[in-house]
This record gives C-alpha cells, structure tokens and sequence, in this order.
C-alpha cells in the first residue's frame, strides 16, 4: 500500500530571531528540511508533501531546487509537493490542508515536524509499519531528553499505549514535573482514519492553536489505540527552535556522520573540528585535517589527506590525493593529485591523473592534464592543458577582454616561464617553450620557442658610480 509522509514546515519559527524560514537553515551544508524529505524518502514513503507557509517562496524554491518541480521530476523519487498553509493555525490545521489537497488517502500517513532533523529513515520505516497491517491506528516517537522543557508530555496508559499529549504550555505544574517522556514531533497514521477525524481538532488551548497531538484522545474516543515508540537515543527526536539548538543538533550531526566514518576507516586527527555533510563519502585510510568541510555531493577516494583548513562542495577527489587548505566548488579530481596549499578550485575544474596545483593558484572552468603542475601564483580560467605542462610561478591566462570570456588552449608538454601572461583565444602547440615574463598574443605552433620581452642592457660599472654620486649628493 503506497505511503504518504507529510512534513511541516509553515512554522513561524519566532524564536530563530530569523528573516529566513526555520527550516531554511543549514546543517552540515544542507537546509534543515531536505534532512526531513530525505529520510522520508530513504524511509520508503512514496509521496511526500511538504507543508510551507512562512517564507513559502524561499521553501519552494529550496524543494524545487533539491527535488525538482511538480512537471519536473525524473531525478528523484518519490515525487515531493508543496502545499501552502495560507494561516497558521496549528500543526493539525497543516496537516488538514495537506490532506485537502491529497484528496481520498488511503494507506499509511507519516507526519513530520519539519525541524526535526536527526529522524532516521529506519525509524520512518518502522511507522509505516506500524499503522500498515492497521492494528494500530496510530503511533507517536517518543523521547526522554535530559531537559523536556518546552516539548509536548506524553501520558501514556500501564500498556503503553498513548492516552493524550499535553503541550508545555497546557501542563500543570505537576505534569510538567513528572511527564518525562516527551512527543519527538514524528507520527503514523492510518491514513482513512486520520481524514476522517482531523476536522474534530479544537483550538481550546493555551495558545487557541490547532494541535496536532489532540488527534491522540480523539482517536481514542473513537475506540482506537495510539502505539508508541520511544527513541533508543533521545538525540534523534530533538526538534530545533532557536539558535542554540540549531548548533547543538549541528554537533550532534556531525558526530553521527563523523563516527560512522570512522567505523569505516577514516582518520580524524579530531573528529570534532570537521563538517562533513550527509551525502558526502569518505574512502578508507584517508585523513582528515582540523578545519575541514565536506558539503553536498562530495566524494573523497581512499588514501587521501584532506586539509587544514578546507572547504569541499559537490567535489569528487581519486584515491591517494592531497588537498590542503583549499577551496574547491564543484571540481573533479583524479587519482595522485596534489593541491595547496592555499588553492581556490572554483566550477568546471578538473585535475587529471598526478596533476599538481600549488600554492596561492586558482583555476575555473579548465581542465589540466595528467601529470601537468601549476606550482605557484597563478591564474588559468577557461583554458585546456595537456599532460606533461609545467606552468612558471606568477603566469597568468588573460581569458576576460572586459565583455567576453575567451578559451586558452595548451598543448601536451608544453612549458611555460614565469610571468608569463597569456591573453585569450590563443593557443600553444605541444612541446613550445615559451620564455619568462612573455605576453602572448599570438597561436604558438608546436615545438616553437615564443619569446616577448624587450633585450636586457648591461652597463658594467655602473653601480659602484652610481653610489659615489649619490654621497657627493648629485643625485
Ligand atoms: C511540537 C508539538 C510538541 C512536540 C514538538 C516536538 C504541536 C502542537 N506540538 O511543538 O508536542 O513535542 O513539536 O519538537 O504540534 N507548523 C506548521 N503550521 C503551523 C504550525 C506549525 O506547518 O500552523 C510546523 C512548524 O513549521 C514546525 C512544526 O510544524 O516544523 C512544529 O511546529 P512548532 O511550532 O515547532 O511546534 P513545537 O512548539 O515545537
Ligand atoms: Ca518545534
């Protein structure tokens, strides 16, 4: 039976202190609500609806931008929608506008805070599950967190079944005190039972919300039982309200990720001081310095040593490279490369086979061939090297005439002197030599020297006169 998880996220999010939507914010490199989308997907639902309403446009764009549009969605599986919660009335007036427009539902309903990151797809798994084979009609995630302030309190009956779920707001003193266990913000539903119940939710409460944890007293008024669930670690049902918890699930993110990276043979010299996000893999017997990011789709072969001090998105890396205090946006990497230190990588790079790129070097939209090494200070953008290319300290690709960008071509084992400038569309044939501080301006056929540069005078003496007339002060 297909599955539907709808996911909140129209939240105000008042007390982020924030011109952005809450789930908007990122972890590891990844808005907080893809974390959600992601392990419902993983989870096995077949349909995701995602809820927006605050910032409704900057979530939108964020879905689209991830999973693509409605008309639009070959890439990703399930498909996922936006639904706009025009009011935000509460999570069960979301969670109604979300049904409204899926229509009849049938089969198993999974409902998600959207600031709920840490939720794991085998627990989404189990909630299918749980309200599938319909003996239940309903299960709530529970935790226990060392300090339940500001969560919902789950009573639950000596069967541990659900009785009601009381909002922090709605407790008395007592319960406050001793309700403990605490509603995560995950549930299941049967999705027929859920539609046919959720317009019976009050606003008679503290806040005069629509509440979505009344669904429990209501369903058991109407004869059905709410089965929970509580974490084995409380860490994966925390939800995120204000900035420090937003760094405190970041930590705890990054230690999940950085743990099972180690279990696979990673080395961190301190797993504390690297961010490495959820879709990244690391390969075995690679080490990763302090200070080092990992972001999107990025790849790391075996073997390697990844940073200080660098950041990595959407970039693959071969095994045994060395990539140190760098910055590399969308860049392929092949095996035996060495960069940095201090190297910026930007779009449309790729290193082939033992390319070597030094320090203070950055490349955009070019790909260096095997074996070819920019060691030092220089600047190559829109250009194709060959293998075998040695390029001098301070040369530069002159590829921008103020309007257009122009393509530099470079031939197989080319080599270039220092300060060389060359100014695009030109191109060097294999084997030149072009000589130091060149400007060029002109195609290089193959094996030719090029040189631009005006002839060196020497006046022999001139020194030392120079100085004597300095002291007499005639100079
Ligand atoms: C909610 C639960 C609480 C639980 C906690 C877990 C309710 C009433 N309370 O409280 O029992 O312990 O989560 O973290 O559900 N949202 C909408 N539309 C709305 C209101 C909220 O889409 O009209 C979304 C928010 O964007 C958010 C989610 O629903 O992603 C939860 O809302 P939030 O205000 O954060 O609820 P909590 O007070 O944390
Ligand atoms: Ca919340």
């Amino acid at each position: 039976m297909p599955s539907t998880a709808i996911v909140l996220a129209a939240g105000e999010g008042t007390r982020m202190k924030s011109n952005h939507a809450k789930v908007a914010h990122i972890i590891l490199g990844k808005e907080m609500i893809c974390w959600v989308v992601d392990a419902a997907a993983a989870g096995g639902c077949d349909q995701i609806v995602v809820v927006v309403g605050s910032h409704a446009d900057e979530v939108r764009a964020i879905i689209s931008d991830h999973y693509g549009t409605q008309a639009n969605n070959d890439s990703f599986t399930p498909q996922v929608i936006c639904v706009e919660q025009k009011e935000r009335l509460g999570t069960a007036h979301a969670v109604r506008v979300a049904l409204d427009e899926l229509g009849s539902v049938s089969g198993p309903v999974v409902v998600l805070n959207g600031d709920l990151p840490l939720i794991e797809s085998a627990t989404i798994a189990q909630f299918v599950e749980a309200v599938a084979d319909k003996s239940h009609a309903a299960a709530v995630l529970t935790m226990v967190p060392p300090d339940p302030f500001g969560y919902g309190r789950v009573e639950l009956a000596e069967d541990g079944s659900v009785l009601r779920i009381i909002e922090q707001k709605d407790c008395t003193a007592e319960q406050a005190a001793t309700l403990t266990e605490c509603n995560a913000g995950c549930y299941a539903f049967d999705g027929e039972t859920l539609t046919a119940h959720i317009g019976e939710v009050g606003c008679n409460n503290a806040q005069s919300e629509y509440y979505l944890p009344d669904m429990v007293q209501i369903l058991r008024n109407a004869g059905e039982t709410i089965t929970s669930v509580c974490c084995k670690d409380y860490r994966e049902g925390l939800g995120i309200n204000s900035r420090a918890q937003l760094a405190e699930l970041t930590a705890l993110a990054r230690d999940r990720i950085n743990l099972s990276l180690m279990d696979e043979g990673v080395t961190f010299l301190d797993p504390t001081q690297a961010w490495i996000g959820p879709d990244c893999t690391v390969g075995r017997d690679t080490i990763i310095w302090p200070q080092t990011h990992l972001i999107g789709s990025t790849h790391i072969g075996e073997d390697c040593q990844i940073g200080p001090n660098s950041r990595l998105t959407d970039t693959s890396v071969a095994d045994n490279c060395k990539v140190e205090e760098t910055v590399a946006l969308s860049v392929c990497i092949e095996e035996g490369v060495t960069v940095g230190p201090r190297a910026y990588l930007r779009p449309g790079t790729h290193l082939l086979a033992g390319a070597h790129v030094g320090t203070h070097v950055e490349i955009k939209n070019s790909t260096i061939g095997e074996g070819s090494k920019i060691p030092h200070l220089s600047y190559i953008g829109d250009t194709t090297m060959g293998s075998g290319v040695n390029i001098g300290a301070g040369s530069i690709t002159c590829n921008y005439d103020g309007v257009h960008k122009h393509r530099t071509t470079i031939g197989n084992d080319v080599f270039v002197g220092s300060d060389t400038m060359m100014v695009a569309p030109v191109s060097i044939g294999d084997g030149a030599l072009v000589g130091a501080s060149s400007c060029i301006t002109k195609d290089i056929p193959a094996g030719a020297l090029a040189l631009e540069r005006s002839n060196q005078r020497i006046v022999e003496g001139y020194a030392a006169k120079r100085l004597e007339r300095l002291k007499k002060g005639q100079e």
